[in-house]
């Protein structure tokens, strides 16, 4: 990949509540890894939230939560553009111009539409439109790489055919970006399964103290006694230790449930203290943050004004491309 300094990056991230371990493994940590690796630009997707929450109220809450959540794990707003969508409803026009390029076709193709009817969902407009909203966001910034997990991919091959069909009818304005899969670790819950909020498996970021342990002790294991040797690879505390701990730490680890002797609870014991020792920092930043919720709405506020410029720019070549406007 061409680490040229002028590669602009950018990912949004849906509000959408308490963020686990298998966020922060899956894509955070990428996110914030990335966030001077060229231009970046990050933002709390409130529009799209519109299509699952309904509530103002929460809406505020969410998105704040995410973002002080994003700036407490090391997002750095002097490093990366940080903003809220909804600071840039310019948005919204690209999405209607992009709307009127693509066929219904395409949008009725997608998976994450399909997957909510069949899970018997009812789809609103927006819903369905979503894809064209995400197509804006990422070229209304005229981005070139764009970080995302697998279940987001058809999404950036949508934004190129869109990127593509305008560029061939209006003429050459938008580069066509590249979607980069997150190298992130697949990250299994307390059941075993995928971590994921709707599984209710999660163990939190920001869980502390007794929630978290109780989350930690919970982990399913099998019911091999303690005397017995243990395999360490089909184990779900062990794949979790794996995420925190150096490669000889892990053979340690690995070592003893080989031996036998060793109970889950005491690996269950050590993953917690790694769990710990990873987050106490940001925890404390967190709560810092939590205390000045002001300081945060201006981050965002500065990060909305240097999105927004680009954001114009951009539409002054679209508007001048299309005819519309004088
Ligand atoms: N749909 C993305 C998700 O749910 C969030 C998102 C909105 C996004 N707009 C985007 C991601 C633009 C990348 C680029 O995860």
């Amino acid at each position: 990949m061409n680490p040229s300094p002028t590669r602009r990056i950018l990912s949004g991230v849906q509000p959408s509540g308490k963020l686990h371990l298998g966020n922060y493994f899956g894509a955070i940590k990428q996110h914030i890894a990335l966030q001077s690796d060229g231009r970046s630009f990050y933002f709390l997707a409130d529009y799209h939230s519109m299509t699952t929450v309904q509530d103002a109220k929460l809406r505020r809450q969410l998105t704040l939560d995410a973002a002080m959540d994003y700036i407490a794990l090391g997002l750095d707003p002097r490093k990366a553009i940080f903003f809220r969508q909804s600071d840039v409803p310019e948005v919204c026009e690209l999405a209607w111009v992009l709307g009127t390029v693509i066929n219904m076709g395409l949008l009725e193709r997608a998976h994450s539409y399909k997957d909510k009817l069949a899970k018997g969902f009812e789809a609103s407009v927006g819903l369905f439109t979503y894809p064209i909203l995400m197509a804006a966001d990422i070229l209304i910034y005229r981005s070139n790489v764009v970080p995302v997990g697998e279940d987001q991919v058809q999404h950036i091959e949508i934004t190129r055919d869109i990127a593509e069909k305008f560029n061939r009818i209006y003429g050459e304005v938008f580069p066509l970006p590249d979607h980069r899969l997150e190298e992130g670790a697949k990250v299994p819950g307390v059941d075993g399964q995928k971590m994921s909020k709707s599984y209710g498996n999660t163990i939190e970021i920001f869980a502390e103290g007794k929630p978290l342990k109780k989350s930690v002790m919970g982990i399913v294991t099998d019911s091999t006694p303690v005397e017995a040797p243990k395999n360490p690879e089909n184990c779900t505390v062990f794949t979790l230790y794996k995420l925190f701990a150096t490669a000889d730490e892990q053979q340690e680890l690995a070592t003893r449930y080989r031996a036998g002797g060793m109970g889950y609870g005491e690996a269950k014991t050590m993953l917690l203290g790694k769990i710990d020792g990873c987050f106490a920092p940001f925890r404390e930043k967190r709560k810092q943050l939590a205390s000045s919720p002001a300081d945060v709405e201006e981050i965002l506020r500065e990060g909305a004004k240097k999105a927004r410029t680009e954001a114009r720019a951009t539409m002054e070549l679209v508007r001048a491309a299309t005819g519309i406007g004088s």
